[in-house]
Parts: C-alpha cells; structure tokens; sequence
C-alpha cells in the first residue's frame, strides 16, 4: 500500500535540507520499490507570511491524513516580535500536540569518522551511543495556568506551570523501557524531584513502571549532575527518558557531543507508531539560502521514517549505510569539516548520499 508523507519543510535551512531528504526518498521509490506519495505545505514563519497562521489548518489536516511527517525546521529572527500564540515555533507544537506526538526520540551517536569534529576528547566519546527519549506533549510547554499578567503594583509577573499527570508520565515511561529492551537494558530517568513536587511524582511512577521490566536497570538522576555528566563521562549513558523541558535542554547538549548538532535525526512518535521526522537543529537563519547547511540529520531522519513508521527497516539500514559511505568519503559540510577533508555544500552532500545508496 501506498504511504503518504507530508513534507512540511519551514523556514531558513528547512526547505535547504529537506530538498535532500526529499532527493534519497524519492531515489528509494525510483529505484528500491519504496511505495510513497509526498505532499508539500507550509509551517511556521513560511505558513504565517503565507496565510497568517504558523499551522493552518490545511497543514494541519495534510499531517493528520499522512502516515508520517519530514519536517525541516521554523523560525526565524523575522517572526521574533511577534506576539507568541502566532511565532513560528507554535506550528511545530501545535503538530506535536494535535498529532498526540508524545514520545520524542533523540539520538546521540558518534559517528567514529567525526571523532575529531567534537569538542570533547576522542576518548571521551569515541562509541558514544545514547538514546534521549523526551516526553514531547506535556510539562511547562503546555502547561496552564500560563502568561504575563499585572500585579496590584503594575509590575508585570511571568508565569508557567510544570505539568504531569501519571498517565503522562508512564506511558513515556513504556517507550523508554521498551527501547531499552532493545538496546543496553539501562534507563536513566531525569528529574528534579529534590525540589519540584512535579518530577518527586516523576520519579515514582518511573521506579513503579521499572518493576514491569525486570531486565532493565533503572537509575534516577536530578537534571543539573546528568548536564555534568553528559560531558564528563557520557558513555554512562544508555536511555535517558525525562519531561519535555529538561529534553530539549539535555538533548542539544548530548547532540554536541558527536561533533555537530547538524548530523542527529528525531523521531517523534504517538500511541500507533505515526510519526514526525525532523533533524533536532533548528533553521539556523544565519546560514539559510547560502547552500551550506549539513542535510544529513534530516536524511537520517528519513531513515528514523523508514524504520519507524513505514516499517523498511531493510531501506533504513540502506540509508544510513550512505549516509556512512560519504563520511567515509571524506566529504565534510562546513560544521563538520576538518583540514584535510572534502568540503561540501548542502546538495553536494545530498546528491553523494542518493549515490551512495547503491
Ligand atoms: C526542539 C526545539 C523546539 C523545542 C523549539 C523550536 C520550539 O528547540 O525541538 O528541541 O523547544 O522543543
Ligand atoms: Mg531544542
């Protein structure tokens, strides 16, 4: 059967990388008897100069009908003044929540080419392997009571509220444990129960959820040791499951462990297994429009696709395997190029991946 995918590139370096991605699907339906349909439409700061919302509704509707979403990136410094219910990143949380995208997959692999390109010692990382699975539809992003209101003195106050309920909190628990299965057996689960009532809650229900999963050792750590750790000695490390906030912030840091955020994919993934596919850098709108932004997360994000929702684990492994063969090849995007290595633009790096999958 036919699967549709909705390819929803955004804003500054999105429509760049997703351009790639786009090439190696459609090499895959072309030559690997990938059955595929892809349709295109605006988010973000795109959506919004466009038809003057960051998630129209046509956007919206085109995810919901699609067996997975690519997404590139939003955002931009054009759109920051804005009043917040409209900037572009509420396009990519209004997916995440109207798609019910709650298990977040991040991971962090070296790629033993780019050893060199991390800022931490070859030792330190080489073989690093984490999977960071962040709870994506809950905590202080949606939180409410939320917003700016005026006290009695006129000054202004700021206020947001760190969710969860134990619903959340077991059901991001199952996808960690059971990603664990399949891996290294090791969830450490993140927190801040010495402090937040939220995460001491947090904590109970993960060590509750453990007992169902006798192989698996469970840890606990609070959120400020795992930052330390994180660049201390990272391969610790198996699974790290934690809340959405405490995600976002520790996920970009263990992306910069293997050298450059611009080579980890996610996956984001509901209750059935449908997903949103997007590199975890953001649209860099520095470099946007000048051809040398790195393209591969968002390729091996189609690969988390292949795996994930389009069950082609064959194809996945495929696609990595290229992505590999050109780092192998020495060809190197500016944030992961060292002397001595072939320097290439985005589409350079996209048209050697479709090469490489042969
Ligand atoms: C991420 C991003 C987003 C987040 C932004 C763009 C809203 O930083 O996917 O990690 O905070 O979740
Ligand atoms: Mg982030």
């Amino acid at each position: 059967m036919t699967k549709k995918i909705a390819v929803l590139p955004g804003d500054g370096i999105g429509t760049e990388i997703v351009a790639e991605a786009v090439k190696v699907l459609e090499a895959l339906r072309r030559d690997f008897g990938l059955s595929i349909e892809m349709e295109q439409a605006l988010v973000g700061g795109a959506a919004y100069d466009a038809a003057g919302h960051p998630l129209p509704e046509q956007t919206l509707a085109l995810a919901k009908a699609a067996d997975a979403v690519l997404l590139g990136a939003v955002g931009g410094y054009k759109w920051e003044s804005l009043d917040i219910a409209l900037r572009p990143e509420k396009g990519l949380l209004g997916l995440r929540s109207e798609l019910g995208l709650f298990s977040n997959l991040r991971p962090a692999i070296l790629y033993p080419q780019l050893a060199n390109a991390s800022t931490l010692k070859p030792e330190v990382v080489s073989g690093l392997d984490i999977m960071i699975v962040r709870e994506l539809t809950g905590d202080i992003y949606f939180g409410r009571p939320r917003g700016i209101r005026i006290l009695e003195n006129g000054e202004r106050e700021g206020f947001n509220t760190m969710v969860y309920r134990e619903s959340e909190i077991e059901r991001i628990g199952r996808s960690a444990f059971d990603i664990a299965m399949r891996r290294g057996r090791r969830v450490c689960s993140v927190d801040k129960a010495n402090v937040l009532e939220c995460t001491e809650l947090w904590r109970e229900v993960m060590t509750r959820v453990a007992k169902d999963y006798p192989e698996v050792t469970l840890n606990h750590m609070y959120v400020d040791n795992a930052a330390m750790q994180l660049v201390r000695a990272p391969k610790q490390f198996d699974v790290m499951v934690t809340g959405n906030m405490f995600g976002d912030i520790l996920s970009d840091c263990a992306a910069m462990l293997t050298g450059s955020i611009g080579m980890l994919p996610s996956a984001s993934l509901d209750a059935s297994g449908k997903g949103m596919y997007e590199p975890i850098h953001g649209s860099a709108p520095d470099i946007a429009g000048k051809g040398i932004a790195n393209p591969l997360a968002t390729i091996l994000s189609v690969a988390m696709m292949l795996r994930y929702s389009l069950n082609q684990a064959e194809l996945a492994g495929r696609v990595e395997s290229a992505v590999n063969k050109v780092l192998d090849q020495g060809l190197r995007t500016a944030d992961i190029y060292t002397p001595g290595m072939h320097k290439a633009g985005t589409a350079e790096m996209g048209d050697a991946v479709v090469a490489a999958l042969r």
